[in-house]
């Protein structure tokens, strides 16, 4: 029997990949066979994941491990078998953080879950696998994070390539309320972190924070999930259990489903995971949304944070867990409405929420007030390039009410760099007399905010925005607080016939692109 036994595991051995599902384990490492194809090693002194091979392919970088944050230093790593699921719990010893890894048999994923009670140094909390950027070159949104033979000019992380197009990892964000499935891909395999369900209930600032998902290096391709930062942050950190979240292998051009189930997490004693038995739901109607703009209701309280999209004027929330939330409603992105609900387990609450944006009647408009500055000039690249990428078009810009598109009006203003913005336009007798000028913003930097002058008319400085300490547009972002700006124009300011209203910046801030700035939403003169 003993001869047998031998042989046959000989025999399995020298099979390599159609080894069986579960975990082993040797001095240092354990090694856990998915039996989808992939097997990879986690460190047993700090939960480091030292190997990913798929398909026999090892797709784990050579310099550093992949893990969350830098590593979670010294660590208690266990491994074992619960109910035919591998599970490694990796409890930092350093870091308030306890990483779990989960292996299902047949999936080539790393199903994971993270749990924090504080702020992690140095204030984000993310995964951050480092791959071979020989095996998988192409990174998320192809070569926007792409840092290979380009140079830094901003900040240490934004660079400008011979070629005058610039690079950042943060060019490859997409909003939370999209981003369930990213990827970075080669010739042979594709690798996703997938983010299915509730997995940002525990991440700040709401449906339409963008964050880090790939960078490209010479050696590493960085794939990252990010749970929070600092990156334009416009909530407090939330704490508790961030995912379930996974890491998947598939062939070039994979995409996982974005419903990935795991709720099987339910039966392996996570620490801080609410099965959907402990959670709620709330629907309703919203309606005042104008058709064209995606209605988006949002719920947040400071345990947690979830959100729909509302079609046919209904939405239906996720499994949340219980309490009392606040209820944003928004045209596209724009704030239209709030209020308040509470979630109870096992029951549906009903809230019915409707906008209460005023349809004013204007002289002229450019661009809309939807919380997005995508409408206006460069607004189309924002999220992709530096401002002083050569695929840009001009900044600045004269914009003439009548003959000019939206796209004449640049989506940012400088106080040192990128021109001033004028509008032209004409009024009749009767339209001279007061009026409210409005401009919406959607971000703004070391405290920029609009300047004002129609003819000779000057408005006053409304005083520094709460500020963000991030740098904004010129890493891709677009979205902050966005505060909405009026001045009561006085009818002596107007004349028969062409007026001129200039849109500068107040603020100063450091040189050139990183001088005080804010994001233009859409500007208005109400009738
Ligand atoms: C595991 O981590 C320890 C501590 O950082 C390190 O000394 C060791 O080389 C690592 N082992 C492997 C297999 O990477
Ligand atoms: C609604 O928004 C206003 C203005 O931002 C805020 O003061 C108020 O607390 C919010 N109410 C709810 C119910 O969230």
């Amino acid at each position: 029997m003993h001869f047998l036994v031998g042989i046959v595991s000989t025999f399995v051995l020298a099979q390599g990949a159609s080894a069986a599902f579960g975990l082993t384990s040797s001095s240092s490492r354990f090694i856990v066979d998915t039996d989808g194809g992939l097997v990879f090693e986690v460190n047993k002194s700090n939960g480091d994941i030292t190997s990913l091979k798929y398909n026999g392919v090892e797709y784990q970088g050579t310099s550093k491990a992949s893990g969350i944050n830098s590593g979670l230093g010294t660590s208690t790593v266990t491994g074992e078998t619960v109910n035919g699921y591998v599970k490694i719990t990796v409890k930092s010893s350093a870091l308030p953080v306890t990483q779990y890894y989960v292996a299902k048999p047949k999936d080539a994923m790393i199903y994971m879950a993270t749990y924090h009670t504080a702020e992690v140094d140095p204030g984000e909390l993310r995964w951050l696998a480092r791959l071979k950027t020989s095996e998988l070159p192409t990174g998320v949104h192809g070569n926007v994070g792409d840092t290979r033979g380009c140079t830094a000019i901003e900040g240490k992380d934004t660079f400008k390539c011979s070629n005058g197009q610039t690079r950042c990892k943060m060019y490859t964000s997409d909003r939370f309320i999209d981003d369930k499935v990213h990827c970075v891909s080669g010739s042979k395999a594709s690798v996703c972190m997938v983010m299915p369900g509730v997995a940002y209930e525990t991440s700040a600032s709401g449906p339409f924070m963008r964050d880090i998902n790939s960078q490209t290096g010479d050696s590493d391709q960085e794939l990252y999930w990010y749970m929070n930062s600092g990156h334009v942050r416009t909530e407090s950190w939330r704490f508790g259990l961030q995912g379930p979240y996974a890491m998947a292998f598939g062939a070039t051009n994979y995409k996982p489903s974005d419903t990935l189930d795991t709720s099987f997490f339910s039966t392996l004693s996570i620490q801080g995971y609410v099965a959907a038995s402990g959670r709620g739901t709330v629907s309703g109607t919203t309606s005042g949304v104008a058709d064209g703009f995606e209605t988006v209701v949002h719920f947040h309280n400071t345990n947690a944070q979830y959100w729909a999209k509302s079609t046919g004027g209904k939405y239906t929330s996720s499994q949340m867990k219980p309490g009392t939330y606040g209820v944003n409603l928004y045209k596209q992105e724009f704030l239209v409405a709030n209020d308040t609900v509470t979630v109870t387990a096992g029951k549906t609450a009903t809230k019915d929420i409707a906008s209460k944006e005023p349809s004013l009647p204007v002289i002229w408009r450019i661009g809309e007030f939807d919380g997005q500055p995508f409408d206006l000039k460069n607004g189309d690249k924002i999220e992709r390039m530096h401002p002083s990428d050569t695929r840009m078009g001009t900044w600045g810009g004269s914009f003439t009410v009548g003959s000019s598109k939206a796209t004449d009006f640049p989506m940012a203003l400088w106080s040192k760099e990128g021109g001033s913005a004028t509008v032209k336009f004409t009024l009749t007798q009767e339209q001279v007399k007061g009026h409210v000028f409005r401009i919406g913003t959607t971000l703004s930097f070391k405290g920029g905010r609009p300047s004002v002058k129609v003819n000779s008319w000057t408005g006053t400085d409304p005083g520094a925005p709460t500020l963000i300490d991030s740098r904004g547009v010129t890493r891709g972002a677009y979205r902050g607080y966005g505060n909405v700006y009026t001045w009561t124009v006085p009818s002596s300011a107007f004349v028969v016939g062409s007026n001129t209203l200039t849109v500068g910046v107040y603020g100063s801030g450091d040189a050139s692109w990183l001088s005080a700035n804010y994001i233009v939403d859409a500007l208005e003169l109400q009738d």
